[in-house]
Formats: C-alpha cells, sequence, structure tokens
C-alpha cells in the first residue's frame, strides 16, 4: 500500500500485562500483534470485531495515548515519535478523537460556548467575532441551536452531547476524526442522526475512522473495513468486496450473525 496514507500502522503491535496478585509477574500479551493498516486523506476505515479485539487499542496508538512497542505509527508518512515541535502540533490538532460516551469528555462547569471556544481560541482565531461566526457554524453543522451556547452539558440528553462533542472535536478544523463507538451509548432513535452527521463530515473531505460493531453502520459509511479479531487484523480491504466475498471463517460468522445486507455507497 503505498498510495499515501495520513495515518497508518506498520507492522504495530502492543503488549500489556495482566497480573493476577501482588507477587505475581503478571503475563505479557498483544493486545495488537503486527498489525498494518492505514486511510488515505478523505477516505474512510471502519474497524470492526469483537469486544476486546483491539479496536480502541489502534485508535489509542493513532492519537498517541499510547506507544507502539514494535512497528511504527506514522502521520502524513512520518513517525509520530520522529515529528518536529511544529509537525506535531499540526498532528495533535488534525487529528481528533470522539469518544464512546461523551459524558466524561465534556465538562460540567462549563457552558458548551466555553467548551467549544477554548480550542477555536488556540488554534484559529482570537478575534471574538470570527469566534462567534465559528461557534454557530459548528452548532449548524451538528443540528443544535445557537442558543444552546449558553447552556451546560447537563442540559442536554446523550445524543445532544454526543454532537457537542463533535463539534468540539471539529472547532480546530481537523483533517481526521477518529470516532470509537460514537453511537453505542446512544438510542436507537438518535443513533441515525450521528451517524448522518458523520456521512455529512464526509461529504466535507474529513477523513473518518470509525470504530463499530456494526457491519450495516461500517458498510454505509466507509470505503475499506479493518475486521479484527484477539489483536490480529483477520480481513483487511474495500468494504464492498470484503463483505460481498469474505475470506475469514471469522467474518463470514460476524456476516451471518448480523442484519447486514450489501448497501451500495450513495
Ligand atoms: N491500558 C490497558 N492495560 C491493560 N490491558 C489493556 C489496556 N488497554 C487495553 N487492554 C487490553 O487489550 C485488549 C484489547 O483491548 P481494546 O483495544 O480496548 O479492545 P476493543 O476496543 O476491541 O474492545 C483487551 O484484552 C484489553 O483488556
Ligand atoms: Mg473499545
Amino acid at each position: 500500500m503505498q498510495d499515501s496514507k495520513i495515518l497508518s500502522l506498520e507492522q504495530v503491535s502492543k503488549y500489556f500485562y495482566t497480573s493476577s496478585g501482588f507477587f505475581s509477574h503478571g503475563k505479557h500479551f498483544a493486545a495488537l500483534d503486527n498489525v498494518s493498516l492505514g486511510v488515505a486523506a478523505g477516505s474512510s476505515i471502519g474497524i470492526v470485531g469483537e469486544s476486546g479485539s483491539g479496536k480502541t487499542t489502534i485508535a489509542r496508538l493513532m492519537c498517541s495515548i499510547y506507544k507502539a512497542d514494535k512497528g511504527r505509527v506514522l502521520y502524513d508518512g512520518k513517525e509520530i515519535s520522529a515529528l518536529s515541535k511544529r509537525e506535531k502540533q499540526e498532528y495533535v490538532k488534525n487529528v481528533q478523537m470522539v469518544f464512546q460516551d461523551p459524558d466524561n469528555t465534556l465538562n460540567p462547569k462549563l457552558t458548551i460556548k466555553s467548551a467549544l471556544s477554548d480550542g477555536i481560541k488556540k488554534y484559529i482565531t482570537k478575534d471574538k467575532d470570527e469566534i462567534q461566526e465559528k461557534l454557530n457554524q459548528l452548532m449548524e453543522m451538528v443540528g443544535l441551536p445557537y442558543e444552546y451556547l449558553e447552556r451546560y452539558s447537563h442540559e442536554f440528553s446523550g445524543g445532544q452531547r454526543q454532537r457537542i462533542s463533535i463539534a468540539r472535536a471539529l472547532s480546530i478544523n481537523p483533517k481526521v476524526i477518529i470516532a470509537d463507538e460514537p453511537v453505542s451509548s446512544l438510542d436507537v432513535s438518535v443513533q441515525a442522526q450521528i451517524l448522518n452527521l458523520m456521512k455529512a463530515l464526509q461529504k466535507n473531505g474529513i477523513t473518518l475512522i470509525l470504530i463499530s460493531h456494526s457491519l450495516a453502520v461500517v458498510s454505509n459509511l466507509c470505503e475499506n473495513i479493518a475486521v479484527m479479531q484477539k489483536g490480529k487484523l483477520e480481513e483487511y480491504g474495500n468494504t464492498l468486496e470484503v463483505l460481498s466475498n469474505p475470506k475469514s471463517e471469522y467474518t463470514k460468522n460476524l456476516l451471518a450473525s448480523s442484519s447486514y445486507t450489501v448497501i451500495k455507497n450513495n
């Protein structure tokens, strides 16, 4: 895969230790074992697999919460740990994560306006009118009324809070959004709204890395798919090709147990 990837893992392994007691030395196990995958700018990849298969570990490596024990994590073709100070700032701004549970990511003491303004002031503009204009744009993008800017996060429903988390991730004009099961804590009725929002982001050229356990969601939103099992990359490629002709037993089982039907994009 030599076409230019904005984010990629090259033969990455990540190990953790399980310790069963104070005197035990614990066991070393691979949460990720020699995984190579990536996403081209403006494209999208869905990462699926059962719980514990390493999906969140991939997301955390991609945004430098974890460091790889083996292999390399690359941003725009350069190893993240080798980026210059300026390149690192650009990477931190351009790669934003949206977490599964929006409740833990919003400060209850801040109005939505201050929660969203922080990053804008730091990275985009300090001009008051420009900040206000950006805030209005963001609210429009995630489908919330401007008046809500003055409210606090506890005044919102789970679905609205997830929209605010997405607005905050978008506030500094990132190139890449990594969304780790962004709808799994939400009611089914609001899941579709958030997923439509993700689709709209892609139309605006944002690169999407979406972790989900729904093949239907991934087939609808993501050009490529990575199927994880027990830390290993089980299958990887164009979503329609992988799902219409799965090679591994694991993917076949995943397909059989889901309500997935092939949905052609657009
Ligand atoms: N910080 C950590 N310390 C110890 N073990 C971890 C840590 N993070 C993840 N793991 C383990 O690594 C494996 C993969 O976890 P994770 O990437 O969260 O899976 P998924 O997101 O697919 O459910 C699991 O066995 C999990 O318990
Ligand atoms: Mg996870």
